[in-house]
């Protein structure tokens, strides 16, 4: 039973900092330890009572690192990982021009291989060790996701993604095979290791409605998995979807007129919201994904936060890439602080913090196992280097707290910041 002492400056979050002061809700340790043991966290506090306590711990002194829980990535698509920063569209012809014809080269069991093993391996460079990933619709792409995240001891979400119109030949499949295929992933890989699977209608215009209601009577029969798609992310999407559901209420409503709609349900984006559509996310306890760094390079819109927060709506942040334009949670951040300028509201780092870990966790309904540092957590740990590049160092110079410290990282920081990354307590 070895166990393994990380010194350092420890935050741990003890509440969500949106509610109340946020310097409140978090307890920093400028000369911190975190005591690990079978891959799990089992003691935090001050790091020189830790060494004293556990004298036979192997230690690892980052210094001035900032011992943070690793990222959570609540929404991306791992198959638009060699298509990102592609130019020129908005949603539909995005989807169209690049994202489809990417997706359907995942046919190839090899080609699945690679880009899975190398989107992860982007993610631990930047400090992310949970991504929640969109697959293609071969069933084989989820196999090759979740070989590689077991491959590497990661906690990672996936599913099929299911279409069966306004997509390719090539990239469909039916209302039954989208729900069989589903079937047999979920009961193949769903708690397996450290495999959660969720349910993945695309979005409800690449959905007939069989194949919504086939896919929410899957979800009736394994309440236990998550349930991700998509959500009024561009006016125009709204629009095609009004035509094509002239009976829905509104865009949630067609969701969950087809049981796609619970408290295990991950709507991402969200931003051109009706009241009906917020007070129902509210009343069942679904939670949305802010992909801001997405939001602004499709040119979708501005996410409402603050209001969203302010209505008890569990939220977490993503890079959705491809249509993000960025594999950092840092810079994803760092666009979630400018788009909440840009309404009205300075975010303080404690809540971007809050938001690309314990936040996320949340979302996904794995808090108390990933994001965060509290004991019994999985340890999965990333280690932010406060003064990476010239630019940032001189800054950080100056800072008076760790929280001012911390925010020209998470404004200028990308991988080179990242120091140190833990996957169950495993150095990578
Ligand atoms: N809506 C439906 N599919 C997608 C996708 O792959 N990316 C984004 N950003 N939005 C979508
Ligand atoms: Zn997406």
């Amino acid at each position: 039973m070895t166990q393994q002492l990380l010194l350092g400056q420890t935050v741990q979050f003890t509440h969500d900092p949106f509610f109340g002061n946020p310097e409140d809700a978090a307890q920093i340790n400028t000369r911190g330890g975190v005591l690990i043991e079978d891959g799990r966290i089992v003691a935090v506090g001050n790091g020189d009572d830790l060494r004293r306590t556990h004298p036979q711990a192997r230690v690892t002194d980052h210094r001035d690192g900032l011992i943070t829980a690793g990222f959570v990535d609540a929404h991306m698509h791992y198959p638009q990982t060699a298509m990102i920063a592609s130019w020129g569209k908005r949603l539909i012809d995005w989807l169209n021009t690049y994202t489809f014809p990417e997706e359907m080269r995942f046919a190839d069991r090899a080609y699945a291989d690679d880009i899975a093993g190398r989107t992860l391996d982007l993610a631990l460079a930047h400090g992310t060790t949970t991504q929640a990933s969109f697959c293609t619709i071969h069933p084989t792409s989820v196999d090759a996701f979740f070989e590689a995240a077991t491959a590497r001891g990661m906690a990672v979400v996936g599913g099929k993604t299911c279409m069966d119109r306004n997509a390719p030949d090539g990239l469909r499949d039916t209302a039954q095979t989208a729900y069989d295929d589903s079937k047999a992933l979920l009961e193949k890989w769903h708690g397996r290791g450290r495999i959660t699977y969720a349910i993945t209608p695309r979005f409800s215009p690449t959905s007939a409605p069989d194949q919504l209601a086939a896919l929410g009577a899957l979800w009736t029969e394994h309440p236990d998995a998550l349930m991700q798609t998509h959500l009024s992310e561009q006016l125009d999407e709204i629009a095609w979807v009004r035509d094509l559901f002239p009976d829905a209420r509104d865009y949630l409503d067609t969701y969950e007129t087809f049981g796609l709609l619970g408290d295990r349900g991950l709507y991402g984006h969200a931003i051109h919201l009706e009241p009906r559509e917020l007070d129902r996310l509210a009343e069942v306890g679904a939670a949305v994904v802010h992909c801001p760094t997405s939001n602004t390079f499709i040119g979708s819109g501005l996410f409402d936060l603050p209001g969203i927060k302010a209505r008890g709506i569990r939220t977490g942040l993503a890079t959705d890439t491809g249509g993000g334009s960025s594999f950092s949670m840092l810079r994803t951040m760092a666009a979630a602080y400018e788009i909440a300028q840009l309404r009205g509201t300075a975010l303080h780092p404690a809540q971007l913090m809050w938001l690309a870990t314990e936040g996320s966790a949340q979302a996904l309904l794995m808090g108390g196992e990933i994001g965060s540092l509290n004991i019994g957590a999985a340890a999965d740990i990333a280690v932010l280097d406060l003064a990476s590049t010239p630019a940032i160092s001189q800054r950080s110079a100056r800072a008076d707290t760790v929280w001012e410290a911390l925010f020209p990282t998470i404004m200028m920081g990308d991988d080179r910041a990242i120091k140190a990354v833990y996957v169950a307590g495993v150095a990578v």
